[in-house]
């Protein structure tokens, strides 16, 4: 869709507004994939991505019960039909995929309709109960403003793009148990089957000052009772929103469904609080109902999370078509609420200013996600499908960089790009001694930032940079020596990212628990316009981000390799790609590519 094409619709269109019903669009909706949007929006956009998931207009947040049916992919996430802003009648939007790649969105599966979840339908998961049946667990925000966890089935099981689900008429199966406030339990996960076949859930929450996992066990997966301990709980931890507990296989990257308990796996409980995911790796014993984390949450940086930059309320799923466990994220926007709320949805008559420029948030890219040999922590990579994508390959080979040195990454797209880059640090005894005192990462990469010169480090990647640098995401590492051996420290600065000022800049930062001297640092970026995801060695550690120049857009963007140690590195490896459109939410299906 080009903007003239919009002009055209637009002008006997009247453009929605928050809660104002939109008339006369009809023309404009294409019977397989369009009735629940009203709206378009320009796709020549700098800030709206080109292969990350994305509904049309509007907000987005958590990903909701994802999974694989009969050939095809499902990602289900709370959208805001009235704005771009999270809003109080929140559903269950659907779209559907062959590939993980290509996205059709399909009419909402789940919309507030039935007195308990007149208020919204908040976010659950799915569960593929025997006989490859799926069912949807959700919590409804009920007619008393209680959050309580309802059922839902597909109408048609032979439909396997599954349109329509069906509303329990026994709902709601659980509401907040005693001590639990009722705007405290939400998020179901997908249910286990504990040995004694009985269906186990666990619910979020937050009561005596801990958060926690709140546990049910059913035998017929609507009869639920509360169990008398929570699976686990922490003190060290706010409100748990969004629960993942699910088992990982040791030695191997492989996925396996929730209900597998055996030596071969150990089990992981993720929660996700203060704006990030956070997780524990551990056993679980169903003959005490507990999960036994090898630490506790410290409610410090030491911590674990899933991405250490912007990601939220995440969800994973067991992919039985090539046995493995895939996660997808909320990132969420930098930007100020004001600039959402004109971007969102006052559409035409800013469509001359240049600000007019969608950021809406998304979901990350599908992760691939698996325990670590050393199965202390977890490992995401982009699924491979993603690498279809890739186009125009730029490769470099033994490329020294000296002390202040800076190159271009030339021949691709920069502004939509995949790079992979590894280091090689000759030198490696030279590195500086790190202060026992700096503990926090993200406090390390905020005082040392790009700017500041080191012995190894920073040496890294400028994204969607400017040729004169002047904007510019920083994505780097400082290696040190400390009591414990070397420390790799990974940064994403975004001090410079953007000549707009009302953005949020925070700097990010994480180690990554490799060792130097044993291996290469490596580094792989996905860039899409308005968003980053770096992968640090080999996926051990992730960060996410979101950034809006103002110049270095579209063709102005681009990516440089760069080296601000007094100390040279060597890029061992480089390859870089331009990433081409995916097809996510067009209208007219999956099949039409010519409006997006
Ligand atoms: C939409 O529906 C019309 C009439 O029902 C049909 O002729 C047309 O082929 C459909 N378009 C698509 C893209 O399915
Ligand atoms: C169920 O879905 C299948 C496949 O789309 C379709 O052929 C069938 O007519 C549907 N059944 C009902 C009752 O709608
Ligand atoms: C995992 O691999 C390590 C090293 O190869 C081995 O010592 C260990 O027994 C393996 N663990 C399992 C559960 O297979
Ligand atoms: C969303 O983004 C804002 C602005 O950057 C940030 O303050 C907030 O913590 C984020 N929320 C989540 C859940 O990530
Ligand atoms: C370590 O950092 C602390 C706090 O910044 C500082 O007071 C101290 O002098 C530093 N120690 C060394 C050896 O640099
Ligand atoms: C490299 O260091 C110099 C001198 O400190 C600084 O002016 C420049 O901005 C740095 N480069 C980057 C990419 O931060």
């Amino acid at each position: 869709m080009d903007l003239s094409l919009l002009l055209l619709f637009g002008l006997s269109c009247i453009l929605l507004s928050n809660g104002i019903k939109v008339e006369d669009c009809d023309h404009l909706t294409d019977n397989t994939s369009f009735q629940s949007f009203q709206v378009l929006v320009p796709a020549e956009q700098p800030y709206r991505t080109a292969y990350h998931f994305q509904p049309p207009q509007n907000w987005l947040n958590d990903p909701n019960g994802p999974m694989y049916y009969e050939g095809i992919y499902h990602l289900f996430y709370q959208y805001n039909p009235h704005g771009a802003l999270f809003g109080d009648s929140m559903l269950w939007a659907h779209s559907a995929s062959y590939d993980l790649v290509n996205w059709f969105s399909l009419d909402h599966a789940l919309i507030p309709s039935e007195p308990f979840d007149i208020n919204s339908c908040w976010s659950g998961s799915v569960t593929i109960l025997p006989g490859n049946k799926p069912v949807i667990l959700y919590t409804g925000i009920d007619a008393n403003n209680n959050q309580v966890q309802n059922l839902a089935t597909p109408k048609n099981l032979s439909d396997p793009l599954l349109i329509e689900w069906i509303k329990y008429s026994g709902n709601p199966l659980m509401t907040p148990p005693d001590g639990v406030e009722g705007d405290n339990f939400r998020d179901p996960t997908t249910a286990w089957q504990g040995p004694d076949k009985t269906w186990r859930v666990v619910v979020g929450s937050w009561s005596n000052n801990q958060g926690m996992a709140i546990l049910y066990q059913s035998d017929d997966f609507v009869h639920w009772t509360k169990y008398q301990d929570p699976l686990y709980s922490s003190i060290k931890t706010g409100m748990w929103e969004c629960p993942d507990f699910f088992p990982v296989s040791i030695n191997s990257t492989n996925g396996v469904d929730a209900s597998v308990k055996n030596p071969s796996v150990r089990h992981v409980m993720k929660a996700s609080f203060n704006s990030h995911d956070y997780y524990i790796v551990g056993t679980y014993v169903t003959e005490l109902e507990k999960f036994l984390p090898d630490t506790d949450f410290t409610g410090t940086s030491l911590d674990l999370r899933y991405d250490y930059g912007k990601f939220y309320a995440s969800k994973t799923f067991f992919d039985s078509k090539k046995n493995r466990r895939i996660m997808w994220g909320w990132v969420n926007e930098s930007d100020s609420t004001e600039d959402d709320i004109e971007k969102g949805w006052s559409g035409l008559q800013k469509q001359t200013d240049p600000q007019w420029l969608l950021d809406n948030p998304l979901q990350s890219v599908p992760r691939q996600i698996w325990l670590d040999k050393t199965g202390k922590q977890l490992v995401q990579w982009p699924v491979e499908e993603i690498n279809s994508l890739r186009d125009n390959q730029v490769s470099i080979y033994g490329k020294q960089l000296e002390s202040g040195s800076i190159f271009e990454v030339s021949g691709i797209t920069a502004s939509r790009a995949d790079i992979e880059i590894m280091f090689e640090l000759p030198e490696l005894e030279e590195a500086e001694f790190m202060n026992s005192s700096w503990v926090d990462p993200q406090l390390i990469c905020d005082r040392e930032d790009a700017s500041v010169t080191g012995t190894f480090g920073p040496f890294g990647l400028l994204a969607l940079a400017t040729k004169d640098l002047t904007e510019q995401t920083a994505i780097f590492f400082r290696v040190f020596t400390g009591q414990k051996g070397y420390r790799v420290l990974m940064c994403s600065d975004q001090k410079r990212s953007s000549l707009r000022n009302e953005l949020d800049k925070t700097t990010y930062g994480a180690f990554v628990e490799i060792d130097p001297s044993q291996e290469m640092i490596s580094l792989r970026s996905l860039i899409d316009h308005s968003i980053i995801e770096s992968f640090g060695g080999n996926g051990k550690t992730c960060i996410t981000t979101r950034v809006y120049p103002k110049l270095a857009v579209n063709n102005e963007a681009h990516l440089y390799a760069f080296n601000n140690g007094t100390l040279s590195v060597t890029i061992s490896r480089l390859n870089a790609w331009s990433m081409n459109k995916a097809r996510i939410n067009c209208r007219g299906g999956l099949e039409n590519t010519a409006s997006c």
